[in-house]
């Protein structure tokens, strides 16, 4: 079954410990760092993700939406991330690479992202020692925005490149994800839905959850 990654952008930062509360019926929780400069927003760092993990036992599923990733991945596997995304447009190869070597030094799983522009292909280096592949569907930087429907296009060929070199890898879509898009990107092989508005905006969030699901 497909699993469902609320996203805390939509939550209310002061009352996170309710809002996380409120989406205690999802598989994991999706926390979104973003620094100013790899994207246009800022949003928040390692004290909420050690705050936040001091306060729930769930599945921190952490999307760094930073430039130069690599500096900080000890530090949020201290913080108590249990995964984390980097994007491969954040640094050169050879950064990245360091990142994972660094993820799994650290104990944490390890993720590389896509922005829409990049290539299924551009994860081919990395595919064998992926937990998970993170299909963005809107350009990262801001909840709320249009599910671009061409990246169906995109999600289908990581799909095909996890099936062929690395089957348990998850598949994780993250941007525009509501009832209507869901069936489309379950369809095209995610296993992992990534929702922000669509929990958090809804009048019963554990529904909203469910609504996801199917
Ligand atoms: C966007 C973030 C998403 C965002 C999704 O850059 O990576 O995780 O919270 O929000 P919705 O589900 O509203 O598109
Ligand atoms: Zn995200």
């Amino acid at each position: 079954m497909v699993k469902i990654a609320p996203s805390i952008l939509s939550a209310d930062f002061c009352n996170l410990e309710r809002d996380i509360r409120r989406v205690s019926a999802a598989d994991w929780l999706h926390v979104d760092v973003m620094d100013g400069m790899f994207v246009p927003n800022l949003t928040v760092g390692l004290p909420v993700v050690r705050s936040i993990r001091a306060h729930t036992g769930m599945f921190l599923d952490v999307h760094l939406m930073i430039h130069k990733p690599a500096r900080y991945i000890e530090q949020f596997a201290k913080a108590g991330a249990d995964l984390l995304s980097v994007h491969l447009e954040a640094d050169h190869p050879a950064q990245i690479a360091g990142a994972l070597r660094a993820m799994e030094d650290s104990g944490v799983k390890k993720a590389v992202a896509l922005r829409p522009i990049t290539s299924s292909k551009a994860v081919l280096p990395y595919i064998e020692q992926l937990d998970m592949v993170l299909v963005m569907t809107v350009e990262p930087g801001f909840g709320g925005q249009k599910f671009m429907e061409s990246q169906l296009d995109t999600i289908r060929e990581v799909r095909a490149i996890i099936d062929r070199y690395n089957p348990a890898c998850e598949l994780e879509v993250d941007g525009g994800v509501n009832a209507r898009t869901a069936p489309l990107v379950i369809e095209a092989g995610a296993t992992v839905l990534v929702a922000g508005s669509a929990v958090y905006g809804a009048e019963d969030p554990a529904k909203a959850i469910e609504a996801l699901r199917r």
